[in-house]
């Protein structure tokens, strides 16, 4: 029997939401099932992304191209910076081992939100560095102690912005303070994986801290407004060198064929992108009256999710939920025990949540 290194046994590995597939074999129901728990756009996938992957599929006989050349050029048009500037993922979560494996090692540290998305402190872990955690503050970044937190060996911080699972986000302004006392050799990588989904004109897009030369890494994903989750797309824009760097950690061809093809029809989907959070804006409201209705305590969201505390073990509420054909996500990997995140989903949908709920509590 081989044994694997300490570090790889320690790791304790992300429990992703669970597969409507999974839930019918477990549960043996009958009849529609509603996943809300993975934040997937109810809308389905972008209709030019669909039309350009059935072309694509028909040439997958070729190795995709290894450098993306076509959806980094749309990428980077898009953007205004060079495609020099982006790196590509299978999921942006891909992207996130490559950021730790090369900036830190056991004497480095690394500063993370404590309930944050869980990949980073996967990612810090993979890469053996050490991981500082700062606890939230009513559910949001604490900026000012995650700056105490920084340590002489710190090279990496870790922000979500909205946070998942809160659906919190900083402004502009304390972003602004915050890049104006962040060390310069301190690299920010800001995930605004729910960026399409806020109008807010407080929402600091970190693009533009990007532009004013901050060392910063901009992650975004198409698994969420763009419907396309499970092919797996992502991205991460950076200056030159750090790009540079990730590109030679990633696994040849790690973005295939039909993705980069989707991912270029995508962009210019604006009809599903205004489809997508006219929905959720529309979801909000109606979620935010129900659950109050209920008295049930939840967060307001910048995200296609919404944080609900039932004030019990929210296991019972979610098995409960799941017996009746809806699949949630409990977040006590994230120290929430009590709490399940909910995505927003279509009408109907919503609709169907509430009225199970209503009987289940
Ligand atoms: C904050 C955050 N970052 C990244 C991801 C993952 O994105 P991807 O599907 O592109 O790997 C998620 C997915 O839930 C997320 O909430």
């Amino acid at each position: 029997m081989i044994e694997a290194r300490d570090y790889v046994k320690k790791i304790r590995p992300y429990k992703p939401g669970k597969p409507i597939e999974e839930v019918v074999r477990e549960l043996n129901l009958k009849g529609e099932i509603i996943k809300l728990a993975s934040n997937e756009n109810p809308l389905g996938i972008s209709p030019l992304a669909l039309k350009a992957m059935k072309k694509a599929v028909e040439e997958v006989h070729l190795y995709p191209d290894d450098n993306c050349y076509y959806l980094r050029e749309k990428l980077a048009g898009r953007f205004h910076v060079d495609s020099e500037n982006i790196v590509v993922g299978n999921g942006s979560v891909e992207i996130l081992p490559l950021i730790t494996l090369a900036y830190l090692g056991p004497e480095n540290s690394a500063v993370v939100t404590a309930g944050s998305f869980i990949w980073y402190k996967i990612a810090v872990n993979i890469a053996q560095g050490e991981l500082v955690e700062v606890p939230m503050k009513n559910y949001r970044h604490d900026l000012s102690a995650m700056l105490k937190a920084i340590k002489k060996n710190t090279k990496l911080i870790f922000l979500d912005n909205p946070i998942n699972p809160t659906g919190t986000m900083v402004t502009r302004a304390e972003i602004d303070e915050f890049f104006k006392q962040v060390p310069d050799d301190i690299l920010v990588v800001v995930d605004e994986a729910y960026y399409e989904y806020i109008e807010d004109p407080n929402y600091p897009h970190a693009f533009d801290y990007y532009k004013k030369g901050k060392n910063i890494l901009v992650l975004r994903t198409y698994s969420k407004i763009y419907g396309l989750a499970g092919t797996r797309l992502g991205y991460g824009v950076a200056k030159e060198e750090i790009i540079a760097n990730l590109m030679k950690l990633r696994v040849s061809f790690n973005v295939n064929r039909i993705s980069q093809i989707a991912g270029i029809a995508a962009l210019d989907d604006y009809e599903h992108i205004k489809r997508g959070r006219h929905i959720n804006e529309a979801g909000k409201k109606f979620l935010y009256d129900a659950y109050k209705d209920l008295g049930l305590f939840y967060l307001p969201t910048y995200g296609n999710f919404i944080f609900v505390d039932f004030k019990k073990d929210s296991q019972i509420v979610f098995e409960a939920l799941q017996s009746k054909g809806i699949i949630t996500r409990t977040i006590k990997q994230y120290d929430f025990p009590n709490a399940l995140r909910i995505t927003i989903g279509t009408e109907e949908q919503n609709k169907k949540l509430i009225n199970a709920l209503e009987e289940v509590l």
